[in-house]
């Protein structure tokens, strides 16, 4: 935050500038803080050396507080001084990925869109998105294909972090400048949201952002396919198939974390690696001898829990792992095909096969019980004992190719959206 000098007035003037400009208003941010000091200083002095002070806390990527200051009737002042000065930064237009159709090529429907700054009700916050993931639900969800679609039209992502920009009256405790967690279906493939700010939480401040803004979803995820199945002790095994996939990740980090031990099973040799970095006990490549495969590196182990993300034949080679009584989860459908197990293992080895929606969990389980668990993962993220790789960023004047990005296979890590200020 440049604010340790002036660029007008006599040395004198400049330092009374930045004492008032550092003993005003207190917020939580430095940004804020310093831009509403300015504010409430320019405002007493008349000093241009201010404005200048002003114009660099908008630079530095703070568009909103001038869009802020605007609203409240003192930004065209700040306006006719940016010309005067030419040092303000044109503000960048809001923008959002908006489609208003479904079809088979998810790029081809999405596009980025330019808004008006909102005004904000009593109650609602505006924040500055910081990082949103683009998950296959949401390719899916473009695509048609998603267990629940929006009515159109809409705007994509479903998770992402912010940081808080503006409050409308009566908005509770969340402050302006706090990173928080944006509520989930919010849109978050955005420069900005207007939301309730009640369904802001409130996320640790010394996190990755880029790193919390994946936590909504996949470590959830990732932390009840271990938890509701099948009771797990330390030693147990855990056999998974796409294990390179950012769940994947997170459920190795997790199981290891509980004393777990995971069989990873990856469909291409290259993304062994990641897997095996991430703390994997054992990592195979899918293929007809998986089950062999197994036996041979867990010592024939007994391994109760199996979890499917893909589907199609693959999920049978899971069953194939798996002791007798065993359970095994379907949870993602990345093949695309029907999941096929052979009755036999079913009947004569009495496998259980199951299905889970996160969704339907956070339906049935109580708000309280669903903060403990967001709240511990987001201090496991923020510790760093979570972690998920990131392929590549994007703004969001770039969804098109983000999410074509985002649908192709065999890539590295997340595809995020990371507004560019
Ligand atoms: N049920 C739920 O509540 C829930 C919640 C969260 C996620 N999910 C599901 O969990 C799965 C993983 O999500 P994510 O965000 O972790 O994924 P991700 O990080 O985007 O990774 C995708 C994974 O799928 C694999 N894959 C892609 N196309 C495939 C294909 N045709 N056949 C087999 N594998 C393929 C990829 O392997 P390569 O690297 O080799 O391409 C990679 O391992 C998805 O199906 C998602 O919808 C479900």
């Amino acid at each position: 935050m440049p604010i340790t000098q002036t660029k007008q007035g006599s040395p004198s003037r400049q330092v009374r500038d930045l004492q008032l400009a550092t003993s005003a208003t207190p917020a939580t941010r430095a940004s804020d803080r310093a831009g509403t000091a300015l504010l409430a200083a320019w405002k007493r002095s008349g000093s241009v050396a201010l404005v200048i002070l002003a114009t660099e806390a908008v630079e530095d990527g703070h568009d909103y507080w001038l869009a802020a200051r605007a609203r409240q009737g003192v930004g065209s002042r700040l306006m006719r001084l940016r010309h005067r000065h030419a040092r303000f930064r044109v503000g960048r237009p809001m923008l959002r990925a908006q489609y208003e159709r479904r079809g088979p090529v998810p790029q081809d429907v999405i596009e980025a869109v330019e808004f008006e700054t909102p005004r904000l009700d009593a109650g609602q916050a505006l924040v500055e998105v910081v990082a949103a993931p683009i998950n296959p639900a949401d390719v899916l969800t473009l695509t048609g294909e998603y267990g629940v679609l929006p009515p159109l039209p809409a705007i994509g992502g479903r998770e992402g972090v912010g940081r808080v920009a503006e409050l409308g009256s009566d908005a509770g405790e969340v402050a302006v400048g706090q990173l928080v967690l944006l509520p989930l279906g919010c849109g978050s493939w955005s420069s900005h949201v207007v939301t309730e700010a009640a369904q802001l939480r409130p996320l640790p401040d010394d996190g990755d952002p880029l790193q919390l803004s994946m936590m909504a979803i996949n470590p959830p995820t990732a932390a009840l396919l271990l938890s509701e199945f099948v009771a797990l002790g330390p030693g147990d095994w855990v056999i998974q198939n796409a294990a390179n996939s950012a769940v994947g990740l997170y459920l190795v980090q997790l199981a290891r974390y509980r004393g777990y031990r995971t069989v990873n099973v990856v469909r291409r040799q290259d993304a062994a690696a990641v897997v095996r970095d991430t703390g994997g006990d054992v990592v195979l490549v899918d293929g007809e001898d998986l089950a062999e495969q197994v036996v041979e590196a867990t010592s024939a182990a007994a391994i109760r829990l199996g979890i499917d993300a893909v589907g199609g034949s693959a999920t049978g080679r899971l069953a194939g792992c798996l002791c007798e009584s065993a359970t095994l989860v379907s949870y993602g459908r990345m093949s695309g095909e029907p999941c096929a197990v052979q009755p036999n293992a079913l009947i004569f080895r009495d496998l259980t096969l199951r299905g889970f929606w996160l969704v339907n969990w956070f339906r049935r389980t109580p708000e309280d019980q669903r903060r403990v668990l967001v709240d511990e993962l987001a201090g496991l993220i923020a510790r760093e004992v979570l972690h998920a790789p990131i392929h590549a960023t994007y703004d969001v004047s770039e969804i098109k190719e983000a999410v074509a990005s985002a649908a192709s296979g065999e890539r590295s890590g997340k595809v995020l959206i990371v507004p560019q200020r």
